[in-house]
């Protein structure tokens, strides 16, 4: 009896101490290239990649809650319609996409993050013919985590700018190629940034409202819901759209309307939406108090509402 007591109090220990070092266990992060996750430290691409040379390439952003893959589906169409409009090929199709998204996270033992799948056009000489680029295109797939602003800011609110750069125009760059090609929107951050407020508005050529430098854009006036249609230049965000169904939902007037800044200054409310931000209330916008100075109750309600979804619509791995 005693020697079985012993036995038992052994194993127990050895239980203990093995759940201790899994505890301490540390995931060193791993980054998919071209088919082979290789850790962060080593994970490197050419310098004649024409991603990094030209910006020649298009990406996503993906968040994961618990497990789910929020918006799987979508987010790989438009990866793919981005690819499709730059006339770049992806070397491996949707389905094989996902396998490589799912097979990076579980190495990174991510339950919650977000991933960064680009997509480039990979190695050529110096010139900017991407015929040059004779290998397959380029996969990296970053399993992270991501704060685009302070989690202070999600209570009190934003404080936000229009500002001189304005969005390219759709005969140039159509907004819908979610390219690497970010420079407008990096010259506006700053600019927003060097004048004191968190996030920049653009404006397109015409000088209406289009969107933020990554997010999408939502006012609430008279109890309704506007945000600027996609042909102002606008990201038809996923996010954007999760909100939209929201409403449909639960019976809030949603609509795509042109917007000035006049409507941003006299709005009820105000907040932007993106897959890494989710939904973040606007407080000022160019010095004019929002909202009486907090968020809204729409906008608190559809934060809720975009929360619980997370919960439930996904793609679980
Ligand atoms: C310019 C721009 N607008 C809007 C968004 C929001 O889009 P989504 O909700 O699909 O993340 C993003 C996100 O990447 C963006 O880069």
């Amino acid at each position: 009896m005693k020697k079985k007591k012993k036995k038992i109090k052994k194993i127990k220990k050895h239980i203990k101490r093995k759940a201790r070092t899994v505890k301490k266990e540390v995931v060193v992060q791993k980054i998919y290239i071209n088919g082979r996750l290789i850790e962060k430290e080593h994970a490197k691409i050419s310098v004649f990649d024409h991603g990094l040379l030209y910006g020649d390439g298009v990406f996503e952003g993906i968040r994961v809650y618990d497990n789910l893959i929020f918006k799987l589906r979508e987010h790989i169409d438009r990866l793919y319609a981005s690819a499709q409009a730059i006339a770049l090929d992806v070397p491996i199709g949707k389905r094989q996409m996902v396998d490589a998204m799912i097979k990076t996270l579980r190495a990174n033992r991510l339950r919650d993050g977000y991933i960064r799948v680009i997509v480039t056009r990979g190695v050529g000489d110096l010139g900017l013919d991407p015929r040059k680029c004779k290998g397959n295109a380029c996969i990296i797939i970053i399993a992270d985590s991501i704060a685009l602003y302070p989690e202070k800011l999600y209570k009190d609110g934003l404080s936000i700018m229009t500002v001189p750069t304005r969005k390219n125009i759709p005969e140039a760059i159509n907004s819908q190629i979610k390219s690497l090609n970010y420079l407008n929107n990096i010259l506006a951050k700053i600019e927003a940034m060097n004048s004191g407020a968190e996030e920049a508005i653009m404006l397109n050529q015409d000088g209406f409202v289009s969107e933020c430098t990554g997010d999408n854009i939502f006012i609430v006036k008279n109890q309704k819901l506007m945000t600027p249609p996609v042909h102002c230049g606008v990201l038809k965000g996923i996010t954007r759209g999760a909100v939209i169904d929201l409403t449909n939902r639960s019976k809030i007037a949603c609509s795509e309307e042109v917007l000035t800044r006049y409507d941003l200054y006299n709005a009820d409310e105000c907040f932007l939406s993106g897959t890494a931000a989710e939904i973040i209330p606007v407080v000022k916008i160019d010095g004019r108090i929002i909202s009486a100075g907090k968020p809204g109750p729409i906008t608190l309600k559809l934060t809720r509402d975009l929360s619980l979804l997370t919960k439930i619509d996904g793609v679980r791995y």
